[in-house]
Protein backbone atom coordinates (compact mmCIF):
# COMPACT_ATOMS: atom_id res chain seq x y z
CA UNK A 1 0.00 0.00 0.00
CA UNK A 2 1.15 3.65 -0.83
CA UNK A 3 1.78 6.10 2.00
CA UNK A 4 -0.17 8.72 2.97
CA UNK A 5 1.39 11.26 3.94
CA UNK A 6 0.03 13.38 6.71
CA UNK A 7 -0.59 17.34 6.06
CA UNK A 8 2.41 18.82 7.46
CA UNK A 9 1.66 20.87 11.24
CA UNK A 10 3.37 24.09 9.92
CA UNK A 11 4.82 26.48 12.64
CA UNK A 12 3.69 30.30 12.81
CA UNK A 13 7.32 31.79 13.63
CA UNK A 14 8.68 29.77 10.54
CA UNK A 15 6.06 30.73 8.30
CA UNK A 16 6.86 34.55 9.29
CA UNK A 17 10.53 33.98 8.48
CA UNK A 18 10.00 32.35 5.05
CA UNK A 19 7.74 35.65 4.22
CA UNK A 20 10.26 37.59 5.52
CA UNK A 21 12.46 38.01 2.37
CA UNK A 22 8.89 39.11 0.28
CA UNK A 23 8.27 42.92 -0.12
CA UNK A 24 11.27 43.93 1.86
CA UNK A 25 11.64 47.60 0.76
CA UNK A 26 15.57 48.60 0.79
CA UNK A 27 14.50 52.47 0.57
CA UNK A 28 11.57 52.58 3.07
CA UNK A 29 12.93 50.36 5.69
CA UNK A 30 10.04 47.13 6.70
CA UNK A 31 7.94 46.01 3.69
CA UNK A 32 6.07 47.28 0.41
CA UNK A 33 3.19 44.99 -0.84
CA UNK A 34 0.69 46.22 -2.55
CA UNK A 35 -2.11 44.67 -4.49
CA UNK A 36 -1.29 42.33 -7.17
CA UNK A 37 2.28 44.45 -7.46
CA UNK A 38 5.00 41.68 -7.29
CA UNK A 39 5.61 41.24 -3.55
CA UNK A 40 1.85 40.99 -3.10
CA UNK A 41 1.62 38.39 -5.93
CA UNK A 42 4.53 36.47 -4.38
CA UNK A 43 2.37 36.93 -0.97
CA UNK A 44 -0.59 35.07 -2.69
CA UNK A 45 1.82 31.96 -4.50
CA UNK A 46 2.77 31.39 -0.78
CA UNK A 47 -1.00 31.20 0.48
CA UNK A 48 -1.65 28.63 -2.43
CA UNK A 49 1.28 26.82 -1.97
CA UNK A 50 0.85 26.56 1.98
CA UNK A 51 -2.66 25.38 1.77
CA UNK A 52 -2.40 23.19 -1.17
CA UNK A 53 0.18 21.67 1.12
CA UNK A 54 -2.38 21.07 3.99
CA UNK A 55 -4.71 20.03 1.07
CA UNK A 56 -6.62 22.50 1.40
CA UNK A 57 -9.23 23.92 -1.35
CA UNK A 58 -8.23 27.38 -2.95
CA UNK A 59 -9.88 29.59 -4.98
CA UNK A 60 -9.37 33.42 -6.33
CA UNK A 61 -12.88 35.18 -6.40
CA UNK A 62 -13.98 37.68 -8.62
CA UNK A 63 -12.77 40.56 -6.24
CA UNK A 64 -8.86 39.38 -5.95
CA UNK A 65 -9.58 38.02 -2.30
CA UNK A 66 -8.16 34.27 -2.07
CA UNK A 67 -9.40 31.55 0.37
CA UNK A 68 -8.33 28.11 1.03
CA UNK A 69 -11.34 25.32 2.90
CA UNK A 70 -11.13 22.65 5.02
CA UNK A 71 -14.20 20.77 4.46
CA UNK A 72 -13.74 16.81 5.99
CA UNK A 73 -16.30 14.36 5.24
CA UNK A 74 -19.02 15.27 8.03
CA UNK A 75 -17.78 18.96 7.66
CA UNK A 76 -21.57 21.04 6.64
CA UNK A 77 -23.22 24.18 6.32
CA UNK A 78 -21.55 27.60 6.35
CA UNK A 79 -18.46 27.44 7.28
CA UNK A 80 -16.29 29.35 9.89
CA UNK A 81 -13.51 31.83 8.15
CA UNK A 82 -10.97 33.29 9.56
CA UNK A 83 -7.63 35.17 8.02
CA UNK A 84 -6.56 38.57 7.34
CA UNK A 85 -4.57 39.75 4.30
CA UNK A 86 -1.32 39.93 2.84
CA UNK A 87 -0.69 43.50 1.70
CA UNK A 88 0.70 46.03 3.56
CA UNK A 89 1.15 50.15 4.42
CA UNK A 90 4.11 51.33 2.43
CA UNK A 91 7.57 50.63 4.59
CA UNK A 92 5.02 48.52 7.05
CA UNK A 93 5.70 46.08 9.19
CA UNK A 94 5.68 41.98 9.19
CA UNK A 95 2.74 41.02 10.92
CA UNK A 96 0.03 43.76 10.43
CA UNK A 97 -1.60 41.24 7.92
CA UNK A 98 0.28 38.42 7.83
CA UNK A 99 0.19 37.29 11.33
CA UNK A 100 -3.84 36.51 10.73
CA UNK A 101 -3.06 34.73 7.52
CA UNK A 102 -0.40 32.34 8.93
CA UNK A 103 -1.69 31.73 12.27
CA UNK A 104 -4.98 30.76 10.58
CA UNK A 105 -3.08 28.19 8.22
CA UNK A 106 -0.94 27.11 11.19
CA UNK A 107 -3.75 26.33 13.71
CA UNK A 108 -5.70 24.55 10.42
CA UNK A 109 -2.62 22.39 10.14
CA UNK A 110 -2.64 21.96 14.25
CA UNK A 111 -6.45 21.53 13.73
CA UNK A 112 -5.80 18.89 11.54
CA UNK A 113 -2.63 16.49 13.13
CA UNK A 114 -4.94 16.43 16.65
CA UNK A 115 -7.64 14.55 14.70
CA UNK A 116 -10.17 17.54 15.17
CA UNK A 117 -13.07 16.63 13.02
CA UNK A 118 -15.01 20.30 12.31
CA UNK A 119 -18.71 20.03 12.05
CA UNK A 120 -18.38 22.63 9.84
CA UNK A 121 -15.89 24.05 6.75
CA UNK A 122 -13.20 26.48 8.34
CA UNK A 123 -12.19 28.82 5.42
CA UNK A 124 -8.85 31.02 5.61
CA UNK A 125 -9.08 34.15 3.39
CA UNK A 126 -6.47 36.34 2.40
CA UNK A 127 -8.43 40.22 1.91
CA UNK A 128 -7.26 41.88 -1.06
CA UNK A 129 -5.83 45.41 -0.53
CA UNK A 130 -6.68 46.13 2.93
CA UNK A 131 -4.64 48.88 3.19
CA UNK A 132 -5.85 50.75 0.35
CA UNK A 133 -2.29 51.34 -0.18
CA UNK A 134 -2.41 51.21 -3.79
CA UNK A 135 -5.90 52.83 -5.09
CA UNK A 136 -6.48 54.38 -1.66
CA UNK A 137 -9.55 52.65 -0.43
CA UNK A 138 -8.81 50.44 2.61
CA UNK A 139 -10.62 46.65 2.82
CA UNK A 140 -11.22 46.98 -1.11
CA UNK A 141 -11.46 43.37 -1.14
CA UNK A 142 -13.83 43.05 1.43
CA UNK A 143 -16.36 45.78 0.74
CA UNK A 144 -16.51 44.43 -2.87
CA UNK A 145 -17.66 41.15 -1.51
CA UNK A 146 -20.15 42.93 0.92
CA UNK A 147 -21.68 45.02 -1.57
CA UNK A 148 -20.22 47.87 0.31
CA UNK A 149 -18.88 50.06 -2.68
CA UNK A 150 -19.94 50.76 -5.79
CA UNK A 151 -18.36 48.89 -8.25
CA UNK A 152 -17.74 51.75 -11.31
CA UNK A 153 -16.41 54.02 -8.77
CA UNK A 154 -13.34 51.08 -7.84
CA UNK A 155 -13.45 50.18 -11.64
CA UNK A 156 -11.92 54.23 -11.82
CA UNK A 157 -9.46 53.88 -9.44
CA UNK A 158 -6.12 54.72 -10.44
CA UNK A 159 -2.77 54.32 -8.73
CA UNK A 160 -0.27 56.77 -8.35
CA UNK A 161 1.48 55.32 -11.18
CA UNK A 162 -1.47 56.10 -13.02
CA UNK A 163 -2.26 52.36 -13.57
CA UNK A 164 -6.20 52.22 -13.54
CA UNK A 165 -7.84 49.39 -11.03
CA UNK A 166 -8.70 47.00 -14.38
CA UNK A 167 -5.64 47.22 -15.55
CA UNK A 168 -3.83 46.17 -12.32
CA UNK A 169 -6.46 43.68 -11.96
CA UNK A 170 -5.86 42.10 -15.73
CA UNK A 171 -2.10 42.10 -15.20
CA UNK A 172 -2.69 39.53 -12.97
CA UNK A 173 -5.32 37.74 -14.68
CA UNK A 174 -8.15 39.32 -12.95
CA UNK A 175 -11.30 40.73 -15.03
CA UNK A 176 -12.63 43.99 -13.23
CA UNK A 177 -15.96 43.75 -14.78
CA UNK A 178 -16.74 40.68 -12.35
CA UNK A 179 -16.40 42.42 -9.66
CA UNK A 180 -19.01 42.91 -6.76
CA UNK A 181 -21.05 41.73 -4.27
CA UNK A 182 -20.66 38.15 -3.89
CA UNK A 183 -23.40 37.06 -1.69
CA UNK A 184 -23.16 33.68 -1.96
CA UNK A 185 -19.53 34.00 -0.69
CA UNK A 186 -20.96 35.63 1.84
CA UNK A 187 -23.73 33.73 2.72
CA UNK A 188 -21.20 30.49 2.55
CA UNK A 189 -19.98 31.73 6.49
CA UNK A 190 -21.32 31.63 9.22
CA UNK A 191 -18.84 34.53 11.20
CA UNK A 192 -15.58 35.81 10.44
CA UNK A 193 -12.69 35.73 12.98
CA UNK A 194 -9.38 37.78 12.35
CA UNK A 195 -6.45 37.45 14.76
CA UNK A 196 -4.04 40.26 13.88
CA UNK A 197 -1.15 42.05 15.40
CA UNK A 198 -2.31 44.47 18.85
CA UNK A 199 -1.41 48.00 17.42
CA UNK A 200 -1.40 50.08 20.32
CA UNK A 201 -0.03 48.88 23.75
CA UNK A 202 -2.89 47.83 26.01
CA UNK A 203 -2.10 44.25 26.08
CA UNK A 204 1.55 44.59 27.87
CA UNK A 205 0.82 46.69 30.61
CA UNK A 206 -1.77 44.09 31.60
CA UNK A 207 0.51 40.89 31.19
CA UNK A 208 -1.72 38.97 28.67
CA UNK A 209 -0.50 37.59 25.51
CA UNK A 210 -3.96 37.88 23.48
CA UNK A 211 -7.02 39.90 24.02
CA UNK A 212 -9.99 40.11 22.34
CA UNK A 213 -11.58 43.15 20.05
CA UNK A 214 -14.65 45.33 21.87
CA UNK A 215 -14.88 47.32 18.71
CA UNK A 216 -13.15 50.04 16.15
CA UNK A 217 -13.01 53.51 15.96
CA UNK A 218 -15.17 55.66 13.40
CA UNK A 219 -12.52 56.36 10.33
CA UNK A 220 -11.97 57.93 7.18
CA UNK A 221 -9.58 59.30 4.52
CA UNK A 222 -10.00 62.45 2.96
CA UNK A 223 -7.83 63.72 -0.42
CA UNK A 224 -7.05 67.19 -0.57
CA UNK A 225 -6.25 69.29 -3.53
CA UNK A 226 -4.26 72.66 -2.99
CA UNK A 227 -3.44 74.38 -5.90
CA UNK A 228 -1.42 77.77 -6.02
CA UNK A 229 1.28 78.84 -8.73
CA UNK A 230 4.43 77.66 -9.49
CA UNK A 231 7.22 80.04 -9.96
CA UNK A 232 10.71 80.35 -9.06
CA UNK A 233 12.26 80.36 -5.55
CA UNK A 234 14.69 82.92 -5.69
CA UNK A 235 13.10 85.22 -7.83
CA UNK A 236 9.55 85.44 -6.88
CA UNK A 237 8.68 87.92 -4.24
CA UNK A 238 7.46 86.70 -0.85
CA UNK A 239 4.39 88.88 -0.95
CA UNK A 240 3.44 88.02 -4.32
CA UNK A 241 3.19 84.46 -3.94
CA UNK A 242 0.82 81.58 -3.91
CA UNK A 243 2.49 78.55 -2.20
CA UNK A 244 0.55 75.67 -1.86
CA UNK A 245 3.12 74.67 0.58
CA UNK A 246 1.87 76.81 3.09
CA UNK A 247 -1.53 75.81 3.19
CA UNK A 248 0.03 71.82 3.81
CA UNK A 249 1.78 73.02 6.44
CA UNK A 250 -1.16 74.97 8.26
CA UNK A 251 -3.51 71.45 7.38
CA UNK A 252 -0.90 69.04 9.14
CA UNK A 253 -0.65 71.83 12.04
CA UNK A 254 -4.63 71.78 12.22
CA UNK A 255 -4.82 67.98 11.89
CA UNK A 256 -2.65 67.80 15.71
CA UNK A 257 -4.31 71.39 17.23
CA UNK A 258 -8.18 69.73 16.49
CA UNK A 259 -7.73 66.39 17.44
CA UNK A 260 -5.77 67.24 20.42
CA UNK A 261 -8.97 69.85 20.79
CA UNK A 262 -11.64 67.59 21.04
CA UNK A 263 -13.39 66.31 23.60
CA UNK A 264 -10.97 63.70 25.39
CA UNK A 265 -14.05 61.24 25.39
CA UNK A 266 -14.69 61.23 21.55
CA UNK A 267 -10.95 59.68 21.36
CA UNK A 268 -10.39 61.75 18.49
CA UNK A 269 -7.17 61.68 16.24
CA UNK A 270 -6.25 63.20 12.80
CA UNK A 271 -2.79 62.50 10.76
CA UNK A 272 -0.98 63.88 7.53
CA UNK A 273 0.77 61.19 6.46
CA UNK A 274 0.84 61.67 3.16
CA UNK A 275 1.94 64.72 0.72
CA UNK A 276 2.52 64.32 -3.02
CA UNK A 277 4.07 68.15 -3.79
CA UNK A 278 3.87 69.22 -7.41
CA UNK A 279 6.38 69.53 -9.35
CA UNK A 280 8.83 69.19 -6.03
CA UNK A 281 12.08 70.96 -6.88
CA UNK A 282 14.06 72.22 -3.86
CA UNK A 283 14.00 75.47 -6.01
CA UNK A 284 10.70 76.12 -7.20
CA UNK A 285 7.11 77.19 -5.40
CA UNK A 286 5.08 74.50 -5.85
CA UNK A 287 2.06 74.70 -7.98
CA UNK A 288 -0.54 72.15 -6.54
CA UNK A 289 -0.03 69.82 -3.58
CA UNK A 290 -1.82 66.83 -2.70
CA UNK A 291 -2.30 65.63 0.75
CA UNK A 292 -4.18 62.73 2.56
CA UNK A 293 -6.31 63.72 5.88
CA UNK A 294 -6.80 60.66 7.97
CA UNK A 295 -9.27 61.40 10.68
CA UNK A 296 -10.94 58.61 13.18
CA UNK A 297 -13.16 59.11 16.78
CA UNK A 298 -15.27 56.83 18.92
CA UNK A 299 -18.42 57.60 16.95
CA UNK A 300 -19.13 58.56 13.02
CA UNK A 301 -20.64 62.34 13.76
CA UNK A 302 -17.00 62.75 15.67
CA UNK A 303 -14.70 62.10 12.81
CA UNK A 304 -17.14 64.52 10.69
CA UNK A 305 -16.62 67.12 13.10
CA UNK A 306 -13.58 66.94 13.70
CA UNK A 307 -12.96 66.23 9.88
CA UNK A 308 -15.05 69.95 9.40
CA UNK A 309 -12.82 71.70 11.04
CA UNK A 310 -9.85 70.86 10.01
CA UNK A 311 -11.23 71.84 6.57
CA UNK A 312 -12.23 75.16 7.72
CA UNK A 313 -8.75 75.85 9.06
CA UNK A 314 -7.07 74.67 5.26
CA UNK A 315 -10.02 76.46 3.77
CA UNK A 316 -9.06 79.54 5.98
CA UNK A 317 -5.53 78.80 5.47
CA UNK A 318 -6.10 78.51 1.65
CA UNK A 319 -7.84 82.06 1.31
CA UNK A 320 -4.65 83.68 3.09
CA UNK A 321 -2.27 82.73 0.30
CA UNK A 322 -4.39 82.85 -2.45
CA UNK A 323 -4.65 78.72 -3.19
CA UNK A 324 -8.02 76.89 -4.45
CA UNK A 325 -9.01 74.19 -1.93
CA UNK A 326 -10.82 71.00 -3.39
CA UNK A 327 -11.58 68.39 -0.70
CA UNK A 328 -12.60 64.46 -1.57
CA UNK A 329 -13.66 62.10 0.64
CA UNK A 330 -12.12 58.53 -0.39
CA UNK A 331 -13.08 56.17 2.20
CA UNK A 332 -15.43 56.20 5.73
CA UNK A 333 -16.03 53.26 8.02
CA UNK A 334 -18.90 53.71 10.80
CA UNK A 335 -17.95 52.64 14.23
CA UNK A 336 -17.55 49.36 14.52
CA UNK A 337 -19.37 47.33 17.45
CA UNK A 338 -17.96 43.15 17.44
CA UNK A 339 -20.34 40.88 18.24
CA UNK A 340 -20.74 40.16 21.82
CA UNK A 341 -21.88 36.36 21.45
CA UNK A 342 -19.57 35.33 19.35
CA UNK A 343 -16.73 37.00 21.30
CA UNK A 344 -18.09 35.30 24.48
CA UNK A 345 -17.94 32.08 23.33
CA UNK A 346 -14.47 32.46 21.88
CA UNK A 347 -13.69 34.23 25.39
CA UNK A 348 -14.94 31.00 27.14
CA UNK A 349 -12.53 29.22 24.47
CA UNK A 350 -9.66 30.57 25.26
CA UNK A 351 -10.50 30.47 29.59
CA UNK A 352 -8.54 27.54 30.25
CA UNK A 353 -5.45 28.08 28.99
CA UNK A 354 -5.36 32.14 28.88
CA UNK A 355 -7.74 32.67 32.09
CA UNK A 356 -9.63 36.24 31.35
CA UNK A 357 -8.40 37.44 28.15
CA UNK A 358 -8.39 41.48 28.07
CA UNK A 359 -11.43 43.03 25.82
CA UNK A 360 -9.80 46.13 24.41
CA UNK A 361 -10.97 48.55 21.52
CA UNK A 362 -9.24 49.69 18.59
CA UNK A 363 -8.18 52.57 16.42
CA UNK A 364 -6.95 50.57 13.73
CA UNK A 365 -9.33 49.37 10.64
CA UNK A 366 -10.32 45.63 9.35
CA UNK A 367 -12.07 43.77 7.11
CA UNK A 368 -13.44 41.80 10.28
CA UNK A 369 -15.50 45.49 10.22
CA UNK A 370 -16.38 45.52 7.30
CA UNK A 371 -18.15 41.64 7.60
CA UNK A 372 -19.28 42.56 10.90
CA UNK A 373 -22.29 44.55 9.68
CA UNK A 374 -23.28 41.30 7.66
CA UNK A 375 -22.35 38.56 9.75
CA UNK A 376 -21.53 37.86 13.39
CA UNK A 377 -17.07 38.75 13.73
CA UNK A 378 -14.87 38.96 16.27
CA UNK A 379 -11.13 39.49 16.78
CA UNK A 380 -8.45 38.34 18.48
CA UNK A 381 -5.39 40.55 18.90
CA UNK A 382 -2.01 39.38 20.11
CA UNK A 383 0.73 41.46 22.34
CA UNK A 384 2.93 43.62 20.72
CA UNK A 385 4.99 44.90 23.29
CA UNK A 386 5.54 48.46 21.87
CA UNK A 387 2.50 49.06 20.16
CA UNK A 388 3.89 50.24 17.18
CA UNK A 389 2.32 49.60 14.01
CA UNK A 390 2.62 50.39 10.37
CA UNK A 391 6.15 50.78 10.79
CA UNK A 392 9.25 48.42 10.31
CA UNK A 393 9.44 48.85 14.29
CA UNK A 394 6.28 46.34 14.43
CA UNK A 395 6.36 43.20 16.16
CA UNK A 396 5.59 40.52 18.58
CA UNK A 397 7.63 37.90 20.72
CA UNK A 398 7.94 34.30 19.04
CA UNK A 399 6.27 32.84 21.98
CA UNK A 400 3.01 35.15 21.80
CA UNK A 401 2.95 34.57 18.11
CA UNK A 402 2.82 30.77 18.84
CA UNK A 403 0.18 31.63 21.91
CA UNK A 404 -1.90 33.41 19.58
CA UNK A 405 -1.87 30.29 17.37
CA UNK A 406 -3.02 28.44 20.74
CA UNK A 407 -5.87 31.18 21.17
CA UNK A 408 -7.12 30.62 17.16
CA UNK A 409 -6.85 27.37 17.62
CA UNK A 410 -8.67 26.85 20.96
CA UNK A 411 -11.68 29.42 19.27
CA UNK A 412 -11.74 27.16 15.92
CA UNK A 413 -11.78 24.20 17.59
CA UNK A 414 -14.98 25.53 20.36
CA UNK A 415 -17.02 26.81 17.05
CA UNK A 416 -16.64 23.91 14.58
C1 LIG B 1 -5.61 49.92 8.63
O1 LIG B 1 -4.72 49.30 9.18
C2 LIG B 1 -5.97 51.22 9.10
O2 LIG B 1 -6.52 51.31 10.21
O3 LIG B 1 -5.65 52.19 8.45
MN1 LIG C 1 -2.85 48.13 8.78
MN1 LIG D 1 -4.30 44.81 9.20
Amino acid sequence: MADVQAPPVLDAVAALAELAPIGADPVRGGWSRHLLDDADRAMRAWFVRTAESLELTVETDANANQWATWAPHGATGPAVATGSHLDSVPGGGPLDGPLGVVSALVAVSRLMAEGHTPSRPIVVANFAEEEGARFGVPCLGSQLLAGDIDTDRVRALVDTAGVTYPEAMAAAGHDAAAIGHDAARLSSMALYLELHVEQGCQLAPLGHPVGLATSILAHGRWRVTLTGRGDHAGATELGSRHDPMLVAAAAVQSARARAVGSDPVTRSRATVGKLQVVPGGSNAIASEVRLWLDARAEHDADVRDLVARIVGDIEAAGRAEGCEVTVAEESFSTRVAFDGDLTDRIAAALEPRFGDAPRIPTGAGHDAGILSAHLPSAMLFVRNPDGVSHSPLEGAADEDVRAGVDALAAALRALT
